[in-house]
């Protein structure tokens, strides 16, 4: 394969978590929403498919959906972006700023598409490991780089930095800092109040989670109009389908449907760490819609592989054995996880 990039051959890619073809499992392992959309959602794309046509293409920027999120999150359209879920979002980011021989910064343990992307632009990644309290490391703050992300709430650790260190962090950064925010309606606060006043602020969200339409693939780019215009330049003409775009106006419109759902999460989320912890795991303090186990320095593959025997889906990553991130699904999906583990665990004692 001499004729592929040598960067490219050299790398590893990005292995998405399973997605199981079969029905019937509990699937707690990507941090998707348990819970389905509005119903109105999909109400809305079975009549525009009834009388519109799919000939035509998209909307190249989105613009409905832009109104839609400047009524509530009250930012122009100018300084929002909508991509194919904010996985495209990330990677237009890192190549419009990270070019051959530049260093993008993060803390980590975090996503590891972020490591994909930084080689795929033959930058070098920078990972600057978490303390223990899971603070941002000074390093990373005091850092010279050509990007730095900060995941926020992070994964796989689902610890929240609080926004007084993000904006210190902006303050002492010259270089673009990209948000990722995926996770952020399951936390106290999103840096999206910061943006007027630190431009080289990018924040990036996603109706993946909080608004459980992880297959319909919609993120938004927040930034100053002048960075998103930059960005712009390295967009697909079409990146939004028609679908994707129809789909995306009405959630918005339905936020308080999947803001009711959120808070359902928050609540099993407390239920199931005091549950876990009475079980002998450490859970480590999450703001996200996940949290992160581990029972001392034990190897969690057996309980992985035992739970997906018994058709229950956890992530674990084998470059960090001693952990599952585990996504928080209904109470009913939780009680069968935990009576599940409860059961492995006695028996392997
Ligand atoms: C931290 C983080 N950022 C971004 C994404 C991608 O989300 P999307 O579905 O919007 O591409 C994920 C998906 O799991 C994620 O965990």
């Amino acid at each position: 394969m001499s004729f592929v990039r040598e960067a490219v051959r050299k790398m590893e890619g990005y292995i998405p978590g399973e997605q199981p073809q079969e029905e019937g499992y509990i699937k707690l392992n990507t941090n998707e929403n348990p819970y389905p959309p509005s119903p109105r959602v999909v109400e809305r794309l079975i009549e525009f498919l009834s009388h519109s046509s799919l000939a035509l293409y998209p909307q190249p920027l989105s613009d409905r959906v832009r109104e839609k999120i400047e009524k509530i999150y009250g930012f122009p359209r100018e300084w929002v972006m909508v991509g194919n879920g904010s996985d495209e979002l990330l990677n237009l980011v890192f190549r419009v700023f990270a070019g051959k021989g530049d260093v993008v910064a993060y803390p980590f343990p975090t996503y590891t598409l972020y490591r994909t992307l930084a080689l795929l632009q033959e930058a070098t990644p920078w990972e600057i490991l978490f303390p223990d309290d899971f603070s941002l490391p000074g390093e990373f703050v005091t850092a010279r780089a050509n990007l730095k992300i900060l995941c926020n709430p992070n994964s796989p650790t689902g610890t929240y930095v609080p926004l007084g260190e993000v904006e210190n962090l902006l303050r002492r950064s010259s270089c673009p800092v990209l948000v990722d925010e995926a996770y952020v309606d399951f936390a106290p606060e999103s840096a999206l109040p910061l943006l007027s006043r630190f431009p080289n602020l990018l924040v990036a969200r996603t109706l993946s989670k909080s608004f459980s339409l992880a297959g319909l693939r919609i993120g938004f780019l927040f930034a100053h109009p002048e960075v998103l215009r930059e960005i712009l330049k390295a967009k697909d003409s079409y990146n939004v389908s028609t679908l994707s775009q129809i789909g995306a106006e009405m959630a918005l419109e339905e936020i308080e449907y999947a803001m009711k759902n959120v808070a359902k999460i928050k609540s099993t989320r407390s239920w199931v760490i005091r549950e876990m912890e009475k079980m002998g795991f450490y859970v480590y303090p999450s703001q996200a819609n996940f949290v992160l186990v581990r029972r001392g320095g034990q190897d969690l593959r057996f309980l992985y592989e035992e739970l997906k025997r018994r058709k229950i889906l956890v992530r674990y990553f084998p470059e960090w054995p001693e952990y599952l991130r585990i996504t928080i699904g209904t109470d009913a999906q939780m009680e069968i996880l935990l009576h599940s583990m409860r059961e492995i665990i006695e028996g392997v004692a």
